[in-house]
């Protein structure tokens, strides 16, 4: 029997998750079906409610409901709770919604092996203290960086993250305009490029031969990878893989079969270089 799937938010149009989660079940022979569903706005729990009773497997939750599915699951991975959010929901064996969050994991792979990066050891700089940055937060310590500084406009954003995740490793929290040090990578969580924008960066934070990431993806270059370029960074990285990388996950939770992601993160690529 054909298992069904779908990715939930809204707007929802603009989702490349139905032709990734396709392309992984066509590669690993698993029969399903996989849908993008506009949810209306402050119905997220009937809705969702709804998709499991009508037999659906599990769903993709993308803004604004990341909060809402993270109150719908009855189930939290340790992950998911520490993200505050959940981007993965499914039904079990004994019919529980069980909610996870794939974000941070997507991130980390994207940057260690689609990459080739390093973060063990790094000093590590994290712009935005947001719901996107929230939910990666635990996967990059994880990784053991040598500090990781969170800086942020609203910096009391900033230190209630670091107060929540500071037993997992060197984190403290800054406004941009005390930003001195140098860094060995930095990844942009914040919402500007959504924007066309930028965080009020100081120049010359960047070591020699530092990474960026900037969690957006775009057709072009992103604000702040343009930034990056023209501070020296010796590699630019944008979001695209993070959203394939997470959306394998998912699939992996799903179906516990790890589809390979080179080709899918490709054809991607090419197509937003075609639009
Ligand atoms: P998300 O779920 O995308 O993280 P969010 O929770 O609204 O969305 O957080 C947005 C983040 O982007 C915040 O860190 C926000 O800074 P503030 O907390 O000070 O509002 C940051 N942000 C948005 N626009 C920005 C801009 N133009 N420059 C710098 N930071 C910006």
């Amino acid at each position: 029997m054909t298992d069904f799937y779908a990715v939930v938010g809204n707007p929802i149009g603009h989702s490349k998750s139905p032709a990734i989660h396709t392309a992984f079940a066509e590669q690993t022979g698993q029969d399903l079906k996989y849908e993008a569903l506009l949810f209306e706005l402050d119905l997220f729990a009937e809705q969702a409610r709804a998709f499991f009773e009508a037999g659906g497997r599990g769903l993709n939750v993308t803004v604004p409901f990341k909060l809402d599915a993270w109150q719908f699951a009855e189930i939290l991975s340790k992950r998911a709770k520490r993200a505050g959010s959940v981007n993965t929901l499914m039904i079990g064996k004994d019919k529980k919604i069980y909610g996870d969050n794939t974000d941070g994991v997507g991130l980390v792979r994207d940057i260690l092996q689609n990459h080739g990066g390093v973060i063990e050891g790094k000093r590590v700089l994290v712009l935005g203290a947001g719901g996107a940055v929230r939910g990666v937060l635990e996967m990059i310590l994880a990784e053991k960086p040598q500090t990781l500084v969170i800086a942020n406009r609203t910096v009391s954003k900033a230190q209630a993250l670091v107060d929540e995740f500071t037993g997992l490793g060197s984190v403290t929290a800054v406004g941009f305009e005390e930003l001195s040090s140098q860094f060995d990578l930095v990844i942009n969580g914040t919402a500007a490029s959504l924007q066309g924008d930028l965080p009020p960066l100081p120049t010359g934070i960047l070591a020699d031969g530092a990474w960026c990431y900037d969690m957006m993806y775009g057709a072009d270059e992103t604000p702040f990878n343009a930034w990056a370029r023209e501070q020296g960074a010796a590699r630019m990285m944008d979001g695209l893989g993070m959203l394939v990388e997470q959306a394998a996950e998912s699939f992996f939770i799903w179906r516990h079969v790890r589809p390979g992601t080179e080709a899918v993160i490709s054809s991607l690529r090419a197509q937003l270089k075609r639009t």
